[in-house]
This record gives structure tokens, C-alpha cells and sequence, in this order.
């Protein structure tokens, strides 16, 4: 397994473009199963959990090609239902693929997706919000298998917490049906929105999303679409953590300005200009960041909890002491301990990070202990002095498209081998 070495302290500048929505793309390749025809999707980025979708539906009978970031999906012969436990580990929001396939098949077998970097990831809202869909939900020795034992005119479903997987099954699972689906306290991320124009591109009838209020008329089928994925918020956040880090000037292209409501006015507390000309965000970072009182990850509109680690990898520079609370995730902090060795003074308590700032950190053989912890390490050495090595990169490629690449195209001294 090949690893990254970075010099740090060299100034970032230039453009990049924002590589397509890992988080949107795959539930989208999941409802492409729903397609009677052919799915084009663009602006894919190419990924290893986005190779894993497409061997899921491999598996399921679709004929699937990817080329220059389009997806192609022909899911005419979809014949299985069932996922084997190796592919639903290999990714896991494979859970996504539930939904899909009853809507597809009325019946569906998947094996529990496991543990999780980020502590343990339960299904309970899904399978719940499938049984108010009228679905009988049956576990056995870590498989679950859902059979349609009841179909429903009206299902109104309450979430008890937004889940933004449980929100997309329940809009795969019942975009083709008989039901008319209301979702209460539905997940409002940009993910859903792009999920919903995606179905109703295909002619499905899913109205609200964005909302927490979600409606869903069950259409007959969904027909041949082509449809472009959302740029990656949470990619641009750490383009802008790569800028503040290094005192550098970077234009992040493609963006939905929108969607950094929360990261661009959190980057702005830095003492970083940030400023935002149609779909281009241009970031410039002249002195040492500052530290921020407090902030709070939550659900959109809110800080995204992923782009925590990459803007504590910022506050461990900063001048004075910044307070980061997790509110999603239980164990969203393995990655701290590896901050640390680079000279990082970072105490964490439960779900709460107190980051005193450091001017100088050095360079290290760090691990990637999950996707955006493993993304926080490489903005760490990109400001630490000398070298650092960052192995386990495997985790930042399930969502990172060539990050080695486009940093260098940056001025960064960085190289994957
Ligand atoms: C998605 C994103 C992930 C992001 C998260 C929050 C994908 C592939 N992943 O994850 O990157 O960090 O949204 O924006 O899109 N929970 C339960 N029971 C459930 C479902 C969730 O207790 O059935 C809990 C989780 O343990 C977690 C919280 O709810 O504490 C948030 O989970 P959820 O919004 O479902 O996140 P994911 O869809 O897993």
C-alpha cells in the first residue's frame, strides 16, 4: 500500500476544480437501480467506495461502465436482491442499496453494514421507517431481509433524528410504489435535494426535499436519466483548510456557494478573507489563523461534522485556544492522536476538542484513522516543518479523488509512492 510524503510550509496557491459529491453520488447509483433504462451520471468522482457501488450493482444484474468521471448504468436485467456480506462491508453506506431494491423487488436480503471509523453507524430509523412503509423486517445472524407485507395509500413517518441515510431510503424505497410518503423531521442536507431532482429528473414525484417536511407520491416507474452530481462540499472545506494552514491563495471552482453557508462564515472567524464570485470561492490567508471561541457541528444548514477534522487541523495552528463540539458521531476524534504526534496540543472530552494553537508543528509518520481524520493529517503536514509520512491512505481514497495530485498542482510538496 502506497503511502503520502509531505514537505510542509510551502504556500498553496492556484485553482482547483471541486471534484462531484461522494455523499450524493451514491445514493444516486442507488436509485439508478430503480431505473427501467439507463442511468448517465456525471461529474462522478472516481473513488474506491464509488467502485464499490458499481460492484453492487455488477452483482445485481446492471451493466456498468465508468469513464472520465460518467457513470453509465443499464439496469433493464436487474435480477438479484441480495447483497453478499463482502461487498456490503467493502462500503459502508451500501445500506443505501436497501431501499433500491424494494423498490425494485418488494423484497430485499443485505447483511448489517458493521462498524465504523466514526463508532458504531445503527440502522435502527431505517429499518423502523421500513416497517411504517409496510415492510415486514426480519434479523437473523447479521442478515436483514425485508419482504413488502402491506401496502399502505398514506404512510407519515416521524424521524427521531434527521438521518440523512435513513431520509434516502425511505425516498428510494418508496419513490416507485403505491403510497403517498410524508417524512417528518426528514434530513435537509444538499445530498437529499440532489437525490430528489435525480427521481423526479427520472419521473418520480418527491416534493420538500431540503425541507424537513418531505412528501413522496409513488410514481409507476422511473425511466432513462441523466443527471450531473453536486460538487463536493465537504472537498471544498478542505481546500480552504490547505489555504489557511499554509498562508496561502486558493481558488476552489464549481461551487455551490450556498451550500458553504456555515463552512465560509466559520472560515471567516480565522481571520481568512473568503470570497465568493458566482460559482468560484477564493480563499487567501495572510497570517496566522485565529482561534474560535466555539463551534458546534450539527445538521445542515449547520457545520457540517465532517469538515470538523480538517478545520481542527486549522485551529492547531491558530493563535490561542479553540473548543470543536461534536454533535453527530459518538467517536469522531481517533484521528486527534495522530495530530498529536506532529506536536498538536489537542485534549478531547467525549464529544468535545480543546485545541490550544500551536505556531510550529513538525513533520511526522502519522495514520489515517478514517476518511476526513486521514484528509485533517494531510492538511496537518502540509503545515508542519519537514517531512511526514501519512500511511492507511486507502481511507482518504474513498473519498479524495488523485488528493495528492491536484495538492501538488497547488504548489504542495506532496507525493503518493
Ligand atoms: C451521512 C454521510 C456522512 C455524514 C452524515 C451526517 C453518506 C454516505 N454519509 O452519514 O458522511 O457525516 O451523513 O451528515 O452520506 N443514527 C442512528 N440510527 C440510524 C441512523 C443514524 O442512531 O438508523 C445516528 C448515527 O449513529 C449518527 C447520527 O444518527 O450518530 C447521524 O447519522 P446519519 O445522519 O444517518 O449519517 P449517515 O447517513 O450515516
Amino acid at each position: 500500500m502506497p503511502n503520502l510524503y509531505v514537505s510542509g510550509m510551502e504556500r498553496l496557491s492556484g485553482k482547483v476544480k471541486l471534484q462531484g459529491a461522494k455523499n450524493s453520488a451514491l445514493p444516486i447509483l442507488a436509485a439508478s437501480l430503480i431505473v427501467r433504462g439507463t442511468t448517465i451520471l456525471h461529474n462522478c468522482p472516481d473513488l474506491t467506495d464509488l467502485r464499490a457501488a458499481l460492484k453492487i450493482l455488477t452483482s445485481l444484474g446492471c451493466d456498468c461502465s465508468f469513464c472520465e468521471n460518467t457513470v453509465t448504468v443499464d439496469s433493464r436485467n436487474v435480477t438479484g436482491e441480495i447483497i453478499s456480506e463482502d461487498l456490503m462491508r467493502e462500503m459502508r453506506s451500501s445500506i443505501m442499496f436497501l431501499g433500491a431494491i424494494l423498490a425494485r423487488n418488494g423484497s430485499a436480503t443485505v447483511t448489517a453494514p458493521g462498524g465504523c471509523e466514526l463508532g458504531p453507524r445503527p440502522i435502527d430509523i431505517h429499518l423502523k421507517a421500513l416497517e411504517e412503509l409496510g415492510y415486514a423486517v426480519e434479523e437473523n445472524e447479521g442478515y436483514i431481509t425485508c419482504k413488502k407485507s402491506v401496502t399502505k395509500d398514506k404512510v407519515e413517518i416521524s424521524l427521531n433524528f434527521p438521518s440523512v441515510g435513513a431520509t434516502e431510503n425511505i425516498i428510494l424505497a418508496s419513490c416507485v410504489s403505491k403510497s403517498r410518503v410524508i417524512v417528518h423531521n426528514a434530513a435537509k442536507e444538499p445530498e437529499i435535494t440532489d437525490l430528489a431532482a435525480f427521481i423526479n429528473r427520472a419521473g418520480g414525484k418527491v416534493y420538500g426535499a431540503g425541507t424537513d417536511r418531505i412528501e413522496i407520491f409513488g410514481v409507476s416507474r422511473l425511466s432513462s436519466v441523466e443527471h450531473n452530481v453536486i460538487p463536493d462540499r465537504i472537498v471544498a472545506s478542505t481546500f480552504m483548510s490547505a489555504s489557511v494552514v499554509t498562508g496561502g491563495d486558493i481558488c476552489v471552482s464549481g461551487i455551490i456557494p450556498e451550500h458553504l453557508t456555515a463552512i465560509c462564515s466559520t472560515y471567516r472567524e480565522l481571520g481568512s478573507s473568503v470570497t465568493i464570485d458566482n460559482n468560484e470561492l477564493r480563499i487567501v490567508s495572510d497570517s496566522r489563523p485565529l482561534g474560535i471561541d466555539t463551534v458546534r457541528s450539527s445538521v445542515y444548514p449547520g457545520f457540517p461534522t465532517d469538515a470538523g477534522p480538517l478545520l481542527i487541523s486549522a485551529l492547531a495552528k491558530a493563535e490561542g485556544t479553540s473548543v470543536f463540539v461534536e454533535t453527530i458521531f459518538d467517536n469522531r476524534f481517533n484521528y486527534v492522536d495522530e495530530l498529536k504526534r506532529m506536536g498538536a496540543d489537542i485534549k478531547v472530552y467525549g464529544r468535545l476538542a480543546v485545541i490550544n494553537g500551536k505556531s510550529r508543528l513538525s513533520g511526522a509518520k502519522v495514520k489515517c484513522t478514517d476518511l476526513r481524520g486521514g484528509a485533517a493529517a494531510v492538511i496537518a503536514a502540509l503545515s508542519a516543518e519537514g517531512e511526514s509520512v501519512i500511511t492507511d491512505i486507502h481511507h482518504i481514497e474513498r473519498g479524495y479523488e488523485n488528493i495528492s495530485g491536484v495538492l501538488r498542482s497547488l504548489n504542495a510538496k506532496i507525493i503518493k509512492e
